[in-house]
């Protein structure tokens, strides 16, 4: 399982919520839907705020401080005023670990 890390165990992120963890020098969310785990970029592409401190609905997350929504499964925009997607990395859960890769 090269270049995969450990950033979680499964148990410590309920549905719904986000954990903040840095990988390589990034600033990642994981963030648990449904028991479905995922890793964006924890940083809004509008400006430089973590997106782990704003709310979470459905597959998306809110910035908390314009309001910009980002689908979690994908990335996308959802709302403005961001405009740029986020970044999205592969997740693979091992046993209770929450594991992830970054490439460049
Ligand atoms: S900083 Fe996230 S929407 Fe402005």
């Amino acid at each position: 399982m090269e270049g995969w890390v450990e950033v979680a165990k499964t148990t410590e992120i309920p549905d719904g919520q986000c954990k903040s963890v840095i990988v390589e020098d990034r600033m990642l969310a994981i963030v648990n839907l449904a028991g479905e785990f995922h890793a964006i970029d924890n940083i809004c592409t509008h400006a430089y705020v973590e997106l782990c401190d704003g709310m979470i609905f459905g597959d998306r997350i809110q910035c908390p401080l314009h309001g910009a929504q980002f689908n979690i499964r994908t990335g996308a925009v959802e709302a403005p005023p961001a405009y740029e997607p986020l970044k999205t990395y592969p997740v693979r859960v091992v046993e209770d670990g929450v594991l992830v890769r970054v490439e460049d």
